[in-house]
This record gives C-alpha cells, sequence and structure tokens, in this order.
C-alpha cells in the first residue's frame, strides 16, 4: 500500500496565543486535502489555542519539543503527559535548531523517541548534515549514524509508526533547497538503514519527509521522489503558500 503524504509545519520560535488563532482561520480552508496528513507544529505556548481554531478541520495540532522526563523538577520543560493531554498527536525531535543551540545529542534524541513512543506520540525525528559534512563526503554515514542511535530500542511496531525529517542544515532558512536527487539519494539511504535495522516491511511503511527551504515552487518535484513522503516545512508553513504546498499535486504554480 502507498504510503500517505504527511506535510508538517514547523512553526519555530513564531507567532503569539492570538496570531495563532488567526494564522490558522487563514489556513484552515487553503490546506484542506485529505490525501495528505496535515500537521501544524507550534510553540508549546500555542498548542491549546492551536487545537481550539483546529477543530473539526483537517489539521493536526503538534509539538516543537518534549523532554524525557515524566515530570518534577525541570523547569520550563513540557512532558509527554502535557501533550497528550492537550491532544496533541505529532512532535518533532531533535531539530538541527535544538541540536545546535539547546545542546541535544543523538543520545537525548533517543531517550526522547523512546519516551514519546510510551505515550503514543508519534516522534517526527529529524536529521541532517552540515555543509562541511557534505563536502567531506561523509553524509550518508553521519545520517545513519544519526538514524542508528535515534532507533535504539525501538521496536519494529513502534518504527514503522515514525516519521524521519531529513533536513540538510545548509538548506534551512537559506533559500537553498537541496537538489531533488540529493534529497531522494538521502531519502533511500535512511529507508535503507531502517531496512537493516527492521527488515523490508517496516522500511516500506516508515515516512521519511525532506525539510529545508521547501517552496511552493519546489515541493510538486521533491514529493513526487519514490522515497520522500511529505516535507517538514519551516518559513513557508507561516503563509498562504502552505496551502499550495499541501495541495502541491493540484496547486497552480507561479
Ligand atoms: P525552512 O523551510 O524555513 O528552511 O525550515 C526548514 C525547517 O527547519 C523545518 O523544520
Amino acid at each position: 500500500m502507498a504510503r500517505k503524504k504527511i506535510i508538517a509545519g514547523n512553526w519555530k520560535m513564531n507567532m503569539t496565543p492570538s496570531e495563532t488563532v488567526s494564522l490558522i482561520e487563514t489556513l484552515k480552508p487553503l490546506v484542506k486535502n485529505d490525501e495528505v496528513d496535515v500537521v501544524f507544529c507550534v510553540p508549546a505556548i500555542d498548542i491549546i489555542p492551536a487545537m481550539e481554531a483546529a477543530k473539526g478541520t483537517n489539521i493536526n495540532i503538534g509539538a516543537e519539543n518534549m523532554y524525557f522526563e515524566e515530570k518534577g523538577a525541570f523547569t520550563g520543560e513540557i512532558s509527554p503527559d502535557m501533550l497528550v493531554d492537550a491532544g496533541v498527536k505529532y512532535v518533532i525531535i531533535g531539530h538541527s535548531e535544538r541540536r545546535e543551540y539547546f545542546a541535544e545529542t543523538d543520545e537525548t534524541v533517543n531517550r526522547k523517541v523512546l519516551k514519546a513512543f510510551e505515550h503514543g506520540l508519534t516522534p517526527i525525528i529529524c536529521c541532517g548534515e552540515s555543509l562541511t559534512q557534505r563536502e567531506q563526503g561523509i553524509t550518508i554515514d553521519w545520517i545513519r549514524q544519526q538514524i542508528k542511535i535515534a532507533f535504539l530500542n525501538v521496536s519494529a511496531a513502534q518504527a514503522e509508526e515514525a516519521v524521519i525529517a531529513y533536513e540538510p542544515i545548509w538548506a534551512i532558512g537559506t533559500g537553498k533547497v537541496a537538489t531533488t536527487g540529493q534529497a531522494q539519494e538521502v531519502c533511500r539511504a535512511i529507508r535503507d538503514c531502517i531496512g537493516e535495522l527492521y527488515g523490508a516491511g517496516t522500511a516500506e511503511k516508515i515516512r521519511i519527509q525532506y525539510g529545508g527551504s521547501v517552496s511552493a515552487s519546489s515541493a510538486p518535484e521533491l514529493f513526487a521522489q519514490p522515497d520522500i513522503d511529505g516535507g517538514l516545512v519551516g518559513g513557508a508553513s507561516l503563509k498562504p503558500d502552505f496551502g499550495q504546498i499541501v495541495n502541491y499535486k493540484t496547486a497552480k504554480q507561479q
């Protein structure tokens, strides 16, 4: 069976709670498309108003981060139960900005992934190489290592539910989108790596997104690649362009 595409916005540190409500009001008629899963990953404080604003639509609300402990003295963190109670289904784990600015490592990513599954949340697990690593020719080795550590002790049943987002760091927020060939090559390598870990059945089911300067004009070709099952979209997810990205098959390209 064909994998259902999953197109997620990552709002990053943008939008106040009231701005959230008006952005969702603007976007909700534009992102209607039952053929794909549509997710808005929003800042923690925006989750409740976003959930309210998205009620009765095809928009799923996701979180941008989560801590790996249950509860307690972890000032400023958000627990898995808090997300579940708020109605969240998806949570981004290990975004390169979290790794770079907030000292997240492959090991903490793995702990968060395990915790997310324990609570029935679907992690969107991010991986990606820097420009230096790409130029050194170690992209695939690097990504394979990130994936292997992220999936330590994750069962096959859990793994097939996971979403992986391949986001080359040099393509994030730079307007420098990876070529479809580059994106497909790495997404294929990720699927092969999952196949080695869990077998071909799991590899065929897991969904792999591309992220990094996805726009209304680049989405159709990227999402047509055999191993790219949608996108994780930053800047363009805050604009009506996101409607065109979600409707990449039918939207009129400018
Ligand atoms: P941009 O789409 O703004 O490049 O951001 C990509 C990203 O980091 C999504 O998680």
